[in-house]
This record gives C-alpha cells, sequence and structure tokens, in this order.
C-alpha cells in the first residue's frame, strides 16, 4: 500500500487531475452493511480500483480549483504514524500533547505573538473561526454568558467584517446565537480590501444606535481574489473601540513565512486571534486548521469545563494543568500535530516560504498569460496566488461556465469559478508545490481550445451529469 501511494504521488502528472464518476463506480458505495469481513486484498483491491481513481484531485499539479493544497509524501507518512500511535489529544499527560504545544510555540513565534498565547489544532479555519466568534462574544459578555445565555446584551451585539470575507463568518455568526444579520459586511475598495473609513463609520453608527460592536474580523487573503486588508488600520480602530480583532487568515497568514510577502501581513501580530490552515499554503495533508489565541485565559474562558471523569493529577497520566479539550468544543482529538510537525522539521520555514512566494509568482506568470492574449480578459488584481480571468465571448458567463465543466472533464486543469462585479469568472488559486510554469500553459491552451469550441457552440448547455 506504502509503495502504491508513494507512485501514486510521484507519477501523479500522468493522471488526470479529475475524472467523472461511472454510475458503477458509487454503486460500490451504496453497498448493505457488511456483516462478514472481507479479505484486505480484496478491500484494497475497490481502494485502488474505485476510490484512488476518483479522488478530488488536488495532489495533482494542475489542481487550482478553491483554495486546496497539496500535502506531502512526509506528511502522509506523518499520518500514518500518528494513526500508528492512535494517541487522543483531548487530554492527559503524553508526548504527542507536547507535539502540539510544540506548535502552538512555533506558530506564536512566527507571528510575534507572546508567551501566554494558546492555541490548538482544529479541523479547519471554518471551525476556527467559528472558536474565535465564541471566544470574542464570551470576552465581550463574561463568563457566566455561558449559563444564561446571551441574554439581552448578546442580542445587541454587532460584529464587522468586509464583504470579501468568507461565508464561514457569517455562519459563525448564526451558530454563535448572534445572528448573520448582526455582522456588518463593509464596503471594499476596488482591491477587495476593507473600507476603513466605512468601517468607522458603521461602528459610530451602531454605536449612537445603542449597540455594542464587539469583534472586527481582518481578511489576510480573501476567498476570491486573494485580498489582505489593511490590517495595521483595522487594529488601531479595534485598540481605540476595545474590540476583539480576528484574523482569517485561512490560506494567507502562513504567507508570513515569506520574506517577501511578510510585508503585506504587516498588523497581524497585533491580532487578539488569528485563524489559518496547514493544509493549505502549508503543504500538510487535509485536515490541519488552527487557532492562535493572544490571551490564553480568555481562550479557555470559552470552553474550559470541569468534569469528575476529567479530573487532573499532578502525577501520573491524568497529569497536566492544562488540556486541549479545555481550548475548544472537542474531547476526542486526534493527532494532527504530528504532519504539521514533520512538515516544519523536515523543510523547515524558509523552504515553505519560497514555495508559497513561488505560487504568487506562478499567479503572475499566469497573469502575464492572460494580459497577453486578446482572446482572454483579466477580471481582478492579482494579489497573491489567485488569478480570476475569462475567455472574451457573447454570453461570457455560459462560455467560461463551460470551459470550466469541460476543464474538469478532460482531466487538464481544475480551476473553479467566483462572480465578480455579476461576471463570472475562472478562478485559478496556485496553492500546491507541485505546481509549475507547464501547468499553468497548459492551462491557457485548455481555456483558449475550449473557449473558441464553447462560443461557436451556443446551443449546448451545461446539464448536470451530461458531458460536453
Ligand atoms: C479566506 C478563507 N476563510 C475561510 C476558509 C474556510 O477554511 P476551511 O475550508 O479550512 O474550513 C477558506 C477556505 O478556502 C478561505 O479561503
Amino acid at each position: 500500500m506504502l509503495d502504491d501511494m508513494f507512485d501514486y504521488i510521484a507519477n501523479i502528472r500522468e493522471r488526470p487531475v479529475w475524472q467523472p464518476i461511472p454510475d458503477v463506480v458509487r454503486e460500490q458505495f451504496r453497498r448493505d452493511l457488511p456483516r462478514e469481513g472481507s479479505d484486505l486484498d480484496h478491500v484494497y483491491r475497490t481502494f485502488t480500483d474505485f476510490i484512488a481513481p476518483y479522488a478530488t484531485g488536488n495532489v495533482h499539479p494542475g489542481f487550482m480549483g478553491w483554495v486546496h493544497g497539496g500535502g506531502s509524501a512526509v506528511g502522509m507518512l506523518a499520518e500514518m504514524l500518528a494513526a500508528g500511535l492512535n494517541a487522543n489529544l483531548g487530554g492527559r499527560d503524553h508526548i504527542p500533547i507536547e507535539v502540539e504545544r510544540q506548535i502552538v510555540k512555533w506558530t506564536r513565534q512566527m507571528f510575534g505573538f507572546p508567551a501566554g498565547a494558546s492555541g490548538l489544532f482544529v479541523t479547519g479555519t471554518s471551525m476556527a473561526n467559528l472558536m474565535a466568534v465564541l471566544v470574542a462574544r464570551t470576552a465581550a459578555l463574561g463568563k457566566p454568558m455561558r449559563q444564561r445565555g446571551i441574554g439581552d446584551h448578546g442580542a445587541a451585539l454587532t460584529a464587522y467584517t468586509s464583504r470579501a470575507a468568507h461565508g464561514c463568518i457569517a455562519k459563525a455568526m448564526e451558530i454563535a446565537g448572534l445572528g448573520s444579520d448582526a455582522l456588518r459586511c463593509i464596503e471594499v475598495y476596488r482591491s477587495h480590501r476593507i473600507d476603513i473609513a466605512a468601517l468607522r463609520q458603521q461602528i459610530a453608527r451602531d454605536c449612537e444606535l445603542g449597540l455594542k460592536p464587539f469583534l472586527v474580523v481582518g481578511s489576510a487573503g480573501t476567498v476570491d481574489i486573494g485580498a489582505i486588508d489593511d490590517l495595521r488600520a483595522v487594529a488601531a480602530i479595534c485598540r481605540e473601540q476595545q474590540l476583539w480583532f480576528h484574523v482569517d487568515g485561512a490560506f494567507g497568514a502562513l504567507g508570513i513565512l515569506s520574506p517577501v510577502l511578510a510585508p503585506r501581513l504587516d498588523g497581524i501580530e497585533q491580532a487578539d486571534s488569528i485563524a489559518l490552515d496547514f493544509h493549505k499554503w502549508g503543504q500538510v495533508p487535509y485536515d490541519a486548521g488552527f487557532l492562535l489565541v493572544r490571551d490564553g485565559e480568555r481562550h479557555r474562558d470559552a470552553f474550559a469545563a470541569p468534569a469528575a471523569y476529567l479530573r487532573r493529577e499532578t502525577r501520573g497520566l491524568a497529569a497536566g494543568a492544562e488540556w486541549p479539550c479545555d481550548l475548544g468544543p472537542d474531547l476526542s482529538r486526534g493527532f494532527r500535530a504530528l504532519k504539521t510537525w514533520f512538515t516544519l522539521k523536515t523543510y523547515g520555514t524558509e523552504k515553505l516560504g519560497a514555495i508559497i512566494a513561488r505560487s504568487c509568482e506562478l499567479a503572475t506568470y499566469l497573469k502575464a498569460r492572460v494580459l497577453a492574449e486578446p482572446r482572454l480578459e483579466l477580471l481582478a488584481p492579482v494579489n497573491l496566488n489567485i488569478v480570476c480571468f475569462r475567455y472574451r465571448a457573447g454570453d461570457a458567463d455560459r462560455v467560461n461556465r463551460e470551459i470550466v465543466v469541460s476543464l474538469h472533464e478532460s482531466g487538464i486543469a481544475a480551476p473553479s469559478t467566483t462572480v465578480l462585479d455579476g461576471r463570472l469568472a475562472i478562478r485559478a488559486a496556485i496553492v500546491n508545490h507541485r505546481t509549475d510554469v507547464c501547468d499553468i500553459d497548459a492551462l491557457i491552451a485548455a481555456v483558449l481550445e475550449f473557449g473558441a469550441r464553447r462560443a461557436e457552440d451556443p446551443g449546448r448547455r451545461v446539464a448536470a451529469g451530461a458531458a460536453i
């Protein structure tokens, strides 16, 4: 299995990025509960024949959709070791917890956070952002809120982010019981950075109305085009108004590892909390989200809960005053820290920073190719590693949507789409360390080929499940 997986990763270019899933393959996974066991060889054959060929494709250098990391063989080996140890990182006194604490320390160092800062692994930034909202909410309302609920004071809380922020922040407000109406989505400049003056005005307006502003979420890399808010200016407003300053740095925060990009994140070191994913630009296999909180006390206030069956001792396996379960909703937790530790130790932050900078250079190359090609149109500034463009055509939204479906089904490349100023864009986010110039060239060539075909063929439409 291990040899096969090394070959799979080493020869990934020979495979399609993604391929449509035949019914017969889906059928394999709609069977009844297995009452009797099967031979492991047989089970493994089902994996090689029916699972591996139909995976998402983000290991492939041609994968450029959404924001997916490529992982590495080193991370894969660490996952195998972690599964062998089968450690539960909810708490107790064992070295896997120290490995996670090591990553907390390293993450503090990356962002210049103080020694009292706390952190922990979570599934992804959606969860880390939710937890940050919960920590900020408890800080605003006081710890007794955990028993009493948010009450009238909680109903008056308002939070702020930009219109370009990720949808998981509104979802976090809903889950936190504050409601997404209480999230003010502030206008952005053309660069997709939050309009600082508009942010100030909205906070002032809400204060006049008797509402209680409590949180601003800055973006370090917006999902659509990779814009980084003016984090220093946001930090200053939060300091003046005594608001919690959270940064959604899902992919962009790790730009701090590149000396070229780090200055663009100026101000992130002042955040009260940062959410980020090691599974994106950190090249760690899924999943490895992370939350860092400046004031560990505030973090514990939101989640720590005593229980007789979780009593801490001074010696023995139940020793160790602070357990990760004090810092989040999970009690059972896997050893996500190991694959991150292996990745950071094996490659070092300089190399990871260079990989991050290189993906931005590739985005600049893609931008140049788009600008040099009269049949293509650039739809947004290229801030980091994301390029939004489209094929010029009448009925361009339809044509470009069909181009992207054709790209996926051809297996050549897998960008995604987004809508910018009402116009559908082909969106290529370069995250994978395996992506190279040849993959960008292949994307452009295929867009031009499919574009010419789709533009000439207005009668055909993308139908669910229909090959085009
Ligand atoms: C800016 C931003 N925030 C949040 C998220 C959600 O992160 P996750 O998918 O790890 O939950 C993403 C995902 O791409 C993102 O780009």
